[in-house]
């Protein structure tokens, strides 16, 4: 009988996701990690949970419910999923990083955007929580959101059209490619493209910064509640 329990409890806890409610839970498991990352969450009311679904070699899945209000143009959180860079490369010394995503939101009222966010900076070692640089692929931009800067372009990356704004956050300049649809629910790509574009075209230095971070979430603004599903994403950096 006791030991009936004990092959009970071992399932139990294999099947049980991973629960990061903390302002900065944190799970890591195959080269992946997970970050419930509600930096910005004294800007309004409300919480956050990601609940990690499947980690493997080959992808990850999870979950986030949230919901806000307040703060009409604050981002609240960055709940993610990012892939472990153990040696940090400089962005000219990567030859490609094939990645998919797939996502989807249910609730009501969303104001929020789901988006890649990678940081660069000239020394390797940086505060993984900002770069000199920010390159964000807005797959999903749900209500009345914005990136930073301004709409400068609309160009064609990685076989789509993109309208990429051009802005600076403090002294770090931000480049974002967003879907026009606003809702492109998967994605399956050579995502070194877009660094490509803006070492081409917007004055990138690839040859000096290093890749810092690669990562994959959504920026809640405000609504809810809301739930932010991602049923794989994958990501290689080579
Ligand atoms: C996730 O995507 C990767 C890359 O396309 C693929 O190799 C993997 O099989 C996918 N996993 C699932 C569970 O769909």
């Amino acid at each position: 009988m006791k030991s009936t329990v004990l092959v009970l409890g071992a399932l139990a806890s294999l099947a049980t996701a991973q629960s990061l409610c903390d302002q900065y839970g944190y799970y890591a498991a195959n080269n992946y990690y997970f970050n419930n990352n509600m930096w910005g969450k004294n800007s309004g009311s409300g919480s956050a949970c990601t609940y990690v679904d499947r980690t493997s070699a080959s992808g990850v899945a999870y979950h986030v419910q949230w919901q806000w209000s307040g703060g009409d143009n604050n981002v609240k959180a960055y709940p993610y999923s990012g892939k472990t860079l153990s040696n940090k490369k400089l962005v000219s010394q990567i030859s490609s990083m094939p990645s998919s995503a797939s996502w989807s939101y249910t609730g009501g009222n969303i104001r929020a955007d789901v988006a890649y966010d990678l940081f660069t900076a000239s020394n390797a070692n940086h505060d993984t929580s900002s770069g000199d640089y920010e390159l964000m692929i807005w797959l999903g931009k749900l209500g009345n959101v914005q990136p930073i800067g301004s709409q400068v372009a609309t160009v064609n990356v990685a076989g789509q059209n993109w309208n990429l704004w051009d802005g600076y956050n403090g002294a770090m300049r931000v480049y974002s490619f967003v879907a026009p649809s606003g809702q492109m629910n998967s994605l399956s790509a050579d995502i070194k493209q877009f660094f490509n574009y803006v070492s081409q075209n917007r004055g990138f230095p690839a040859s000096s910064q290093y890749l810092i971070t690669a990562q994959f979430g959504t920026e809640p603004f405000t609504g809810g509640p809301a739930t932010f599903t991602v049923t794989n994403w994958s990501l290689d950096v080579n």
